[in-house]
């Protein structure tokens, strides 16, 4: 018996990296799954991978009707208890004033906006269901932001302090609200912000430099801490953004 047989769980960016990761655990954990990414194949793909429980959508998390149609399709499953906002990207790293105006509103849209819908569509739901879990993505760089990057994240502090706010507010309808705070992975994100199809082993010992346990992030690493967040065992956990760094921020 998983922790999550009979409930249903909503990712976004499910399609690749820490999302993917996220899909598999839950559903692995007796989850119905909607899995929901911009990139439709990639959504196909992972439900396709994990079987009939796993519910692919695509869905442009910036879109207030996608979002809502999103929503609607957990609703549709039996009741969305678990939200996760996980879809996001980078712009390109390097001087953040000289980023276009087009790619600031972009990575805003999709990392702030994106989740706010998810919390506006679902948030009335999960009212009146008596309770449910909402966990956001957002980034080690929202606490202790490194250089290029700066306006990425900006978005992911400003996931931060929603999720803070989110779960004072919510408390009282028994909705946790939580964030996850990775630091860098080998996923697609990284290539990305980067600029490459593959990480250097240059970048990859830079960044393994200043991580005391000496690796990075593994897409597993991420979902493990979105069950837990999401299961009964952290029932008095709301408004955290948990570290998932091996280190890099107190170091
Ligand atoms: N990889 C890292 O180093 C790292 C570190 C900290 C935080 N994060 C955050 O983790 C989350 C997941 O990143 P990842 O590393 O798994 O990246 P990834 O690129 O492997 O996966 C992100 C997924 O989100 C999807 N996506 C992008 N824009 C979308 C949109 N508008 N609507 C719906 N889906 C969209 C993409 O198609 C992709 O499948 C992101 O929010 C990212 O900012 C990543």
């Amino acid at each position: 018996m998983g922790r999550f047989e009979n409930q249903v769980v909503v990712v976004t960016g499910a399609g690749s990296g820490f999302g993917a990761a996220m899909t598999r655990r839950f559903s692995d954990e007796g989850a119905t799954v909607v899995a929901a990414d911009i990139n439709a194949a990639a959504a196909e793909a992972i439900a396709s991978e994990c079987g009939e429980r796993v519910h692919a959508i695509t869905t442009d998390v910036s879109s207030s009707d996608a979002v809502l149609e999103m929503i609607d399709r957990g609703q549709a499953l039996g009741g969305i208890n678990v939200l996760c906002n996980n879809a996001g990207f980078s712009h390109q790293s390097g001087r953040p004033w000289e980023l276009e105006e087009s790619e600031f509103d972009r990575v805003f849209d999709t990392n702030v906006k994106g989740v706010w819908l998810g919390v506006k569509h679902v948030v009335p739901h999960m009212i009146e269901q008596g309770g449910g879990v909402i966990i956001n993505t957002a980034s080690i760089g929202a606490v202790a932001p490194r250089p290029g990057v700066s306006v990425y994240n900006a978005t992911k502090g400003a996931v931060l302090t929603l999720t803070m706010g989110l779960a004072v507010d919510l408390a009282r309808y028994k909705i946790r609200v939580n964030a996850l705070n990775p630091v860098a992975a080998d996923t697609d994100f990284m290539k990305g912000a980067l600029g490459v199809n593959e990480l250097p082993d240059a970048n990859r010992e830079a960044i393994i430099k200043g991580i005391p346990l000496r690796r990075l992030t593994e897409p597993d690493d991420v979902a493990a801490a979105a069950a837990f967040l999401a299961s009964d065992d952290a029932s008095f956990i709301t408004g955290v953004g948990l570290p998932i760094d091996g280190g890099r921020s107190i170091s």
